[in-house]
């Protein structure tokens, strides 16, 4: 069954059994309110390893077409072997969905039907330790989503001052430690400079207070997170990308979007609030959808997942 194939990962790290697990989260909530129609042009700008477009493309049959757009090329060279039956259907764009404008254009499409962002980062990028992502496993503290961008998490860590660094584990990670974490960082590599993943997480580890490390997710979760939302500017560039996929769907044509935290979250909310009080677009569910308490149960990594959908007017 399609659910058993895909490798789906959102910010939360898990269990290593779990990492084997290619679970595409929310696909039924997806299917059922995107709506994609037979002979539909479908936009998947977090095209991943294919998962979700896999099922679109299935809906959207063999008149459909759907652009896959991915910042990471490993990941879409992944997905076009897992979606090669699917090729004379399918665009594979190596770009930020940011982009999508520049990218239907040099397509020649002028509107799209669906629009579909699966936003974070997949278990392919997490479970890999060259890439930086997990405190897990031993890795060059890189985090980049884009091999070909040049801001590296070790830059970051190792360049930023205190004050920024304390603001960015506040902002990006609602870090409660933020202060005294960007201290440890800022002690630690005027020594030498921080270059893995594990020494990261040992300083990070070494800065909260004993009783902050018995919570239920790894105490360095967030520090993680808050890295990798500013390697790759997940939220500067969110709001002005909403803007563009908005311009982009016909007139009936149908976005959504699932986000795996609230700051995430809350940027869809107010981009669809406006456009719905300004009769552009019809929220198709007034809250977001939620994974139901069977999927939580079988892939955490589904659990706070959020997913909004809306219709151009
Ligand atoms: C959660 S995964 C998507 C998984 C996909 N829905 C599936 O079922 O296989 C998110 C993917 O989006 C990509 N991504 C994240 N932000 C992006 C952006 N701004 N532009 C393009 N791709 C992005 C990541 O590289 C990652 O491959």
């Amino acid at each position: 069954m399609l659910m058993d194939q895909m490798i789906m990962d959102h910010s939360q790290e898990t269990t290593s059994n779990e990492n084997t697990a290619h679970i595409p989260v929310m696909l039924n909530e997806v299917v059922e309110y995107l709506k994609p129609e037979r002979g539909n042009i479908v936009v998947d700008g977090t095209l991943g390893l294919g998962g979700h477009a896999e099922i679109l493309l299935k809906l959207i049959g063999d008149k459909g077409r759907l652009i896959g757009i991915d910042r990471d090329a490993r990941a879409l060279a992944l997905a076009r072997e897992n979606l090669s039956a699917y090729q004379d259907q399918c665009d594979f764009v190596h770009e930020n969905y940011a982009n999508i404008d520049a990218v239907l254009a040099k397509l020649n499409i002028k509107d799209v039907d669906r629009i579909l962002l699966d936003l974070g980062i997949s278990s392919f990028q997490l479970n890999d330790p060259q890439r930086g992502f997990s405190f897990r496993a031993e890795g060059p503290l890189d985090m980049r989503m884009d091999q070909d961008s040049y801001i590296s998490a070790f830059d970051l860590v190792n360049s930023l001052s205190e004050k920024e660094i304390s603001a960015i584990l506040k902002d990006f990670g609602q870090e409660r430690w933020h202060h005294r974490i960007a201290r440890y960082v800022v002690q630690r590599r005027s020594e030498k400079p921080i270059e893995t993943t594990k020494e990261l997480s040992d300083i990070i580890l070494r800065a909260m207070p004993r009783h902050s490390r018995r919570e239920k997710i790894h105490p360095a979760t967030r520090t993680f997170q808050a890295f990798r939302i500013a390697v790759n500017r997940e939220l500067q560039g969110l709001e002005e990308a909403l803007d563009k996929c908005f311009d982009c769907l016909k007139t009936g044509g149908r976005i959504g979007i699932i986000a795996f935290h609230s700051l995430e979250d809350r940027i869809v909310k107010q981009k669809f609030r406006s456009w719905a009080k300004s009769g552009e677009l019809n929220l198709i569910v007034k809250k977001p959808l939620r994974p139901s308490d069977g999927e939580a149960k079988f892939n955490s990594r589904a659990r706070s997942a959020r997913l909004r959908i809306a219709e151009r007017i």
